[in-house]
């Protein structure tokens, strides 16, 4: 037999170049696991149905846990002039137990075959996904939980706008990351249905059986159209959708706490471990994490839309074209889990300077919007109140003196309605623990969400 499985109706030798050109062994190699799971589940399934022999069905097992270890120890030849993986495994499998092995391919395309190891292969990452998504949720928890009553400036615009718990701000990150989660979970109850048993396009002449095989493989029912079962490239672009959004949560948190570790803003301290220096100015530590992270956000986009523009207009059913599925699925899964394992660490090493952050909330009139609301609770329409306090600002930045340090007199001048309690309102704490309905920043507010939160882990 020639070397290439498909070579029968071939009367010259693939170019050397063409074959280097064509081939994917060089990154579907890290399908193996999963090639080799589907073929066990296909080989039983085909004794089953007496499409083969219980006895060759059981070496062809055989034979694959060989390779399955061959390949795991490092011993496995990958060759190149074998194109991809299937054909990889395949051929070592006739080489090991004799022709035999040739039958495993009975009732089977490559076509099926490559949907079914990359459902399979994604479905798994999922899964270390969710974890890694897990641990960081964990760790902006344990962070808010420790820093509970930390207030630092919340803004708009990146200007000063009101005091906020930072434990809220955290919190904020946490319900991102909790949709990004659900998405996942969403694609992951999507893809699972199996594709094999479609075929090259049109299904296949033998009695198959692949309600079993879904079952084995742990799928939760079969794909219902052959064409689209081998052209659906969905579950990856849904996949790379979901994770350019997560890295977009996350690209937004880096550039906080890159802004937040400057000397400018001092809010909080990187471990030094998850920093670097520079070669010339000694005094840097460079927050390299966070800024790596929100560069990498751009790659992820950049596979959602090679991911896309690569499906864009393909005719039914399997086209070349898809081979160039893996690497931005690939690139997109290694990044992204590498993003959130390195977060999850960092958000739990994270220094809170706490005293910088108040200094910071108690400027920019922060607490101007107290003063308005007051006035309103005094009878006075919102706009007028809106009106009252903008004059009052303008008037403590001529007289350089924020809200809390003027005097009753002074408040006085723009409304009569103001009284000496008006001090009360005006304190960091009383902004914050004002706002206490549900989702507000309030002690008792945030306090009720960490609660659901752990609560809600606890399920899990
Ligand atoms: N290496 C191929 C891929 O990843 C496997 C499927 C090949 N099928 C074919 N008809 N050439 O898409």
């Amino acid at each position: 037999m020639s070397e290439k499985p498909w070579a029968g109706r071939f009367t010259q030798p693939t170019d050397k170049f063409v074959e280097e050109f064509t081939a994917s062994i060089s990154f579907d190699q890290r399908l193996y696991r999963y090639d080799i799971q589907g073929s066990i589940a296909h080989a039983r399934m085909l004794a089953r149905q007496k499409i083969i022999s219980d006895k060759d069905a059981e070496r062809i097992v055989y034979g694959l846990n060989e390779i399955l270890e061959e390949i795991n120890a490092g011993k496995f030849k990958f060759s190149v002039a074998l194109e991809d993986i299937h054909m990889n495994i395949e051929k070592r499998l006739i080489e090991q137990i004799g022709p035999v092995g040739g039958k495993l391919h009975t009732a089977r395309s490559r076509n099926d075959q490559v949907a079914l190891d990359i459902r399979l292969y994604l479905r798994e990452e999922l899964d270390s996904l969710a974890d890694y998504l897990d641990a960081l949720q964990g760790a902006l928890l344990d962070q808010a939980e420790a820093n509970i009553d930390v207030i630092m400036p919340g803004y708009t615009h990146l200007q000063t706008a009101q005091p906020v718990l930072f434990a809220h701000h955290l919190l904020a990150y946490h319900e991102m990351f909790l949709r990004d989660a659900g998405r996942l979970r969403d694609l992951r109850r999507r893809m699972n249905v199996l594709p094999l048993g479609a075929g090259a396009l049109a299904g296949t002449t033998f009695p198959i059986d692949r309600e079993w095989v879904a079952e084995q493989l742990g799928f939760d029912g079969v794909t219902r159209n052959s064409l689209d079962s081998v052209s659906d490239r969905d579950f990856g672009l849904e996949f790379c959708g979901a994770a350019s959004i997560l890295m977009m949560h996350l690209s937004r948190l880096s550039e906080e706490l890159i802004l937040w570790s400057s000397a400018d803003f001092s809010f909080i301290e990187l471990s030094d471990s998850f920093c670097t220096g520079s070669s010339i100015m000694p005094q840097k530590k460079n927050p390299d994490v966070p800024e790596l992270v929100r560069g990498k956000t751009g790659r992820v986009y950049g596979n959602l839309i090679s991911l896309l523009t690569l499906m864009k207009s393909l005719p039914l059913a399997y086209n070349k074209d898809m081979q160039e599925d893996k690497e931005p699925l690939f690139d997109t899964l290694d990044t992204v889990k590498g993003s959130l394992k390195i977060f999850a660490d960092m958000i739990a090493q994270l220094q809170v300077r706490a005293d910088n952050m108040r200094i910071a909330a108690a400027r920019g009139f922060s607490t101007a919007t107290d003063v308005a609301d007051y006035v309103v609770r005094k009878g006075i329409p919102f706009r007028e109140a809106h009106e009252i306090v903008g004059k009052t600002v303008r008037y403590c930045i001529e007289n350089n003196k924020d809200i809390p340090e003027l005097s009753l007199e002074e408040f006085q001048q723009f409304s009569p309605v103001i009284g000496a309690d008006i001090f009360d309102f005006v304190t960091l704490e009383a902004s914050v623990n004002s706002r206490k309905a549900t989702g507000g920043t309030a002690r008792e507010a945030v306090e009720r969400e960490i609660a659901r939160a752990r609560q809600a882990r606890g399920r899990n």
